[in-house]
């Protein structure tokens, strides 16, 4: 259908060729971010979007506000037939969704593998059926598990060690497949320790940096799991929503079937990343230390290169300034508890 909009005849709009879009884990921590940037980015060009979760993680909170710009549909992504007519009319897919975590993967093996792997595969089967054009997954760099050789590059074997990322892999192997049998596009952006806001900062499975800054502010000393001497490239989550969008942009030559870093470039210790956050929030005392978390990789550190080089991704909040933030946040979303103290 043409649709011309009165007045300018360059303002044509080819109904054709409007774009539809759809967020796997739209309530989501990174999810939530990548449908609100993406409905600001999109605003006024007709393309639309829909967001697709089942609130097992994922909060409604983190849309509230979105309501009315985008479609939501309440969806498991272990029911391969609700996967299936989420997909339908959808040309483009942010793969977000996922059961996170490490240590849950440890415990409970089972049932992330069946939210992640089967989950996965389901949108494929349903992103393949609709046509779609291309997904942009969320992998993990805690593929490469425990290997020598710093930075971290796409070109290494993986290696990893916990469920969790085996489970991550999977998918991207499975995204790398569905490009080179069906012709469906994929891109798997393997992230490194994305903190920010909006990030759950009070489960048994809470990123480190959401967790700490909990903690702080109620005043309860933090355990570190180790001597705090490992490192993350830990990374704001802006720069892994704009390598989103970037990616699901970018020439298909340059990033169909590949995987990518999306990171800073910069290793933080523990310990380093205890007392900045301690500053901020003008905590005075001592970490606790306990055992070695069962999993755990030792270190991590990006090279982004790839993704420079294939579409112009930059992390463009620092370390420092995405903590600024992030701390900013939880404050004024814990105010009223942590005043009342
Ligand atoms: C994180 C992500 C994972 C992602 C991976 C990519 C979370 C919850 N996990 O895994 O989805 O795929 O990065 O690299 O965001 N720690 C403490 N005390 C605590 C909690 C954690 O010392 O209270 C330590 C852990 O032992 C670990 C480090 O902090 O050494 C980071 O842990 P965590 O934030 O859970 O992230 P990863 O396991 O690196």
């Amino acid at each position: 259908m043409r649709q011309i909009s009165p007045g300018s005849p360059e303002r044509i709009t080819m109904k054709d060729d409007m774009a539809r879009y759809l967020v796997t884990g739209c309530a989501g921590f990174i999810g939530s971010w990548i449908i609100e940037t993406l409905l600001e980015k999109l605003a006024g060009t007709g393309d639309t979007v829909r967001g697709l979760d089942n609130f097992e993680t994922g909060k409604r909170e983190n849309f509230a506000h979105l309501e009315g710009l985008f479609e939501f549909v309440e969806c498991d992504l272990r029911d391969a037939a609700a996967t299936a007519a989420a997909c339908e009319g959808v040309d483009y897919i942010f793969h977000t969704a996922a059961l996170p975590s490490v240590p849950r993967s440890v415990k409970d093996p089972r049932t992330s593998h069946e939210a992640n792997i089967d989950g996965t595969f389901n949108l494929l089967e349903g992103a393949r059926a609709a046509g779609v054009k291309r997904v942009v997954y969320s992998a993990s760099s805690s593929a490469y598990g425990n290997q020598p050789g710093f930075p971290r590059v796409e070109t290494m074997v993986p290696m990893p060690i916990a469920p969790y990322p085996v489970q991550k892999l999977m998918g991207e192997f499975y995204m790398k497949s569905y490009w080179q049998v069906y012709g469906l596009e994929t891109v798997c952006l393997r992230y490194f320790n994305i903190f920010g806001p909006r990030q759950v900062p009070d489960s048994q499975y809470s990123g480190v940096m959401a967790r700490f800054t909990l903690q702080m502010m109620r005043g309860e000393r933090p355990t570190i799991f180790g001597d705090g001497e490992q490192g993350r490239d830990f990374t704001y989550v802006a720069n892994a929503v704009m390598a989103n969008l970037l990616a699901m942009k970018a020439a298909p030559e340059n990033v169909a079937g590949k995987v990518f870093n999306v990171a800073c470039g910069e290793r933080h210790t523990l310990n380093k990343t205890f007392h900045v956050l301690a500053d901020l929030l003008e905590f005075k005392e001592q970490p606790v230390y306990g055992p070695i978390r069962a999993g755990d990789i030792r270190d991590s550190l990006a090279d982004i290169s790839a993704a420079r080089d294939a579409f112009g991704y930059e992390p463009d909040v620092s370390f420092e300034e995405g903590l600024r933030r992030t701390v900013a946040w939880y404050k004024e979303q814990y105010a009223a508890e942590t005043t009342t103290r």
